[in-house]
């Protein structure tokens, strides 16, 4: 399993040979300008919510690639909107298998409006059970929600907002941590823009402190994933 980065909250995991990529935002990215956003392929997208700096790339790679796109209800009949065929909606507790694994679409305390304004229904996050259960949390605020993902799932490795303002800081990810029982934890929603630059030594070092691991990727920069 290999975990590419593409800048803010977007990533390629590669599981069971097949390509998944997560809230596409990489051509309006300052920071990926070194991303080719045409090589990139995918089997899969997954958005998360509706908001431009999770789904700018969607319909794009969507078209070029003919990966399956997966996002809420009112995600997905947006995209139907602007061309894209081959979709999947889901909600809310909703659970449903791929070739991939099981992927269930969880709860996240956020907002959702697509880009033109239009109703992006709720904003939710990922749990990928597969070769390895990962966790997607999209734009979050720290919830008690996230501890039933602790009780009913083993999660190996969660990607979680730290760059505070819009969603969780770098304290209440760690919370966050606590709560999903995961000291694996992958940082996103970070740098992209001036309000949620972070200072990433003193992130790792509160990270450390609480005996768990913060790992933040360069962009483009690719890891292999194991579980515990
Ligand atoms: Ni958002
Ligand atoms: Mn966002």
């Amino acid at each position: 399993m290999i975990l590419t980065y593409y800048g803010h909250s977007c990533f390629l995991l590669e599981t069971k040979g097949v390509k998944i990529l997560f809230d596409p935002f990489i051509t309006p990215n300052a920071l990926a300008d070194k991303i080719d956003v045409d090589s990139i392929e995918a089997d899969y997208i997954l958005i998360t919510h509706g908001h431009e700096d999770h789904i700018a790339d969607a319909v794009k790679i969507g078209k070029r690639t003919g990966a399956l796109v997966i996002s809420n209800y009112e995600v997905v009949t947006w995209l139907q909107k602007q061309g894209l065929k081959n979709c999947h909606p889901m909600n809310h507790g909703g659970t449903k298998e791929f070739e991939f694994g099981r992927l269930k679409y969880v709860n996240a305390v956020h907002s959702s409006s697509l880009p033109d304004g239009s109703y992006g229904g709720n904003p939710g996050g990922f749990v990928l059970i597969g070769e390895i259960t990962l966790y997607h949390a999209g734009d979050t605020a720290l919830t008690y929600d996230m501890k039933l993902l602790g009780d009913f799932f083993s999660i190996d490795v969660a990607l979680l907002p730290i760059g505070d303002n819009f969603t969780m800081g770098v304290e209440d990810a760690i919370i966050a941590s606590d709560f999903i029982q995961c000291n694996n934890i992958i940082g996103m929603h970070y740098d992209t823009f001036e309000v949620i630059k972070i200072n990433k030594d003193a992130a790792t070092f509160l990270f450390d402190n609480a005996m768990k691991a913060l790992t933040l990727l360069d962009i483009g920069e690719s890891i292999e994933l194991v579980t515990d």
